[in-house]
Order: C-alpha cells, then structure tokens, then sequence
C-alpha cells in the first residue's frame, strides 16, 4: 500500500534479516527480490536475466553479490550489474530505503510504470 509520501511498501526489514532474500509483487505484476546489505536494503527484478528461476526462492546472498540457483550466475545487488556467467545481462534494480521498518520503494519515482 502506498504512503501519502509515494513510497510502496513491500516487507518488513526483519524478513531479511541473516541473508534472507525476501520479494514482493508490485501493483504491476513485477516480483521482486529484496535484500539487506550491511542494514542498506536493495530491490532487483526477482527474475535472473538469463533463464526462468526467481532469485528470491532459488537464489543465495553473499555480501552485495546475488547468486542464481539454476545455473550459478551472479549479479551486484547494488548496480544490477551482471558479475558472473552466464550472466551477461544487467538485472533491474529499484530505489529503496528503510521506513518505519519496512523496505519502501519510491513509487513516486516509477509512478509511470505502477499507474500511481
Ligand atoms: S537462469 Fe539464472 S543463471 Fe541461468
């Protein structure tokens, strides 16, 4: 539900606690996967560029680095920069910040896409 700020929330911070990747489905359809990086939270597509597997239900978190679970290629959380094959693709990133103890997106910022 969006705030009168613009901002979306998605989960709370806690459900990501220990290198849980969580996710969240926008108004528009798109999953999410949601980490916490050093108490920074980040947002990426939830879907790896290269096949059909969801980084949020088959991936692994190492520091900033995403990791696919179906054939091990890896992304930076922070830039979406492919960092590992067979990725080769950039994954979409999304602007998050904590509020209140949610990751909120800035739906203001995207509020095209979302029909905000
Ligand atoms: S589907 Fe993600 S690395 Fe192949």
């Amino acid at each position: 539900m969006m705030d009168d700020q613009g901002f979306l929330s998605l989960c709370p911070v806690a459900d990501l606690a220990g290198g849980t990747i969580g996710s969240a489905l926008l108004p528009n359809g798109v999953k999410l996967a949601l980490y916490l990086v050093e108490d920074l939270p980040f947002a990426t597509d939830d879907r790896c560029t290269h096949g059909n597997s969801s980084l949020a239900d088959e991936g692994c978190l190492e520091g900033h680095i995403v990791e696919c679970g179906m054939h091990l290629g890896t992304f930076d959380v922070r830039t979406g920069a492919a960092m590992g094959a067979p990725c080769t693709k950039a994954i979409r990133t999304y602007p998050v910040e904590i509020r209140d103890g949610k990751v909120m997106l800035s739906a203001a910022a995207m509020s095209a896409e979302l029909g905000a």
